[in-house]
């Protein structure tokens, strides 16, 4: 489980995150919603250990991870599938979902074949490039990159943004079936309301850095909301 406790984040000066809390548990999704540049992403570098953090902790599985770098929570268990996607555009989707591998032992260097049941364009175009997929497949094969890491606790960066409804409905249904699945924590930065309303187990809104509003999927109000979105 993971526990965000009065987490500070500095850009310079600028001070992006003030003050976040945050838990998610095993086999629930958390929702994040916020209008842009209210600080999601960074809540997530910071999770990750990709920007230090400059007040309060982030612990794992009751231990904080103070400034352990990115790579050793993947070790742990935290895997991002990061906003605009980053797969690299001139390895092929195999090559793309076997930089999941890195830093697993060799036993556990296998593609799951969920991964392919999940989203089978994957299969279908393996020894494609990365940069020749639509936006909507290169966002599947980012999830199905994280996946190859069997972790414990999935951050995922808005990965409906800019992407055609069918393959929206796809993700949805992977997000569900890793939420059933139960053996893992899902931090899902959603913009779209009926996306994160369908999945949300708890929910939280961000405003300038805070969290203005936050619950389980019963108390989403959604006028008070959308009011706090951009789309
Ligand atoms: N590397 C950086 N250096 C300086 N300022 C940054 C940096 N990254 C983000 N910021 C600023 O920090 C604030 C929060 O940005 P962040 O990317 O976390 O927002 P966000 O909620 O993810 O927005 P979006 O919905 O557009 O993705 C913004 O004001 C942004 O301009
Ligand atoms: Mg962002």
């Amino acid at each position: 489980m993971l526990e965000v406790q009065d987490v500070h984040l500095h850009y310079g000066a600028a001070h992006a995150l003030r003050g976040v809390s945050l838990a998610c548990q095993p086999g629930q999704v958390t929702c994040l919603m916020g209008r842009n540049g209210v600080g999601k992403t960074s809540l997530l570098r910071a999770i990750m250990g990709q920007h230090a953090i400059s007040g309060g902790a982030i612990v794992w599985d009751g231990k904080p991870l103070g400034s352990s770098p990115p790579y050793d929570r993947a070790r742990k268990g935290l895997a991002m599938v990061p906003q605009g996607r980053e797969i690299f555009p001139l390895l092929t989707v195999g090559e793309n979902l076997q930089t999941g591998f890195a830093g697993l032992p060799s036993s556990e260097r296998t593609i799951p074949d969920d991964v392919f049941e999940l989203f089978p364009i994957l299969k279908q175009m393996l020894g494609r490039r990365g940069g020749d997929l639509s936006g909507g497949q290169q966002q599947q094969l980012a999830i199905g990159r994280a996946m190859v890491r069997r972790p414990k606790l999935l951050l995922l960066d808005e990965p409906t943004e800019g992407i055609q409804p069918s393959i929206i409905i796809q993700i949805g249904h992977a997000i569900e079936y890793l939420r059933k699945r139960g053996d893992m924590a899902i931090l899902l930065v959603e913009q779209y309301f009926e996306f994160a309303r369908d999945l949300a187990d708890t929910f939280a809104v961000m405003e300038r850095g805070e969290i203005v509003m936050a619950g389980n999927r019963a108390d989403m109000d959604e006028d008070r909301i959308r009011a706090n979105m951009s789309v």
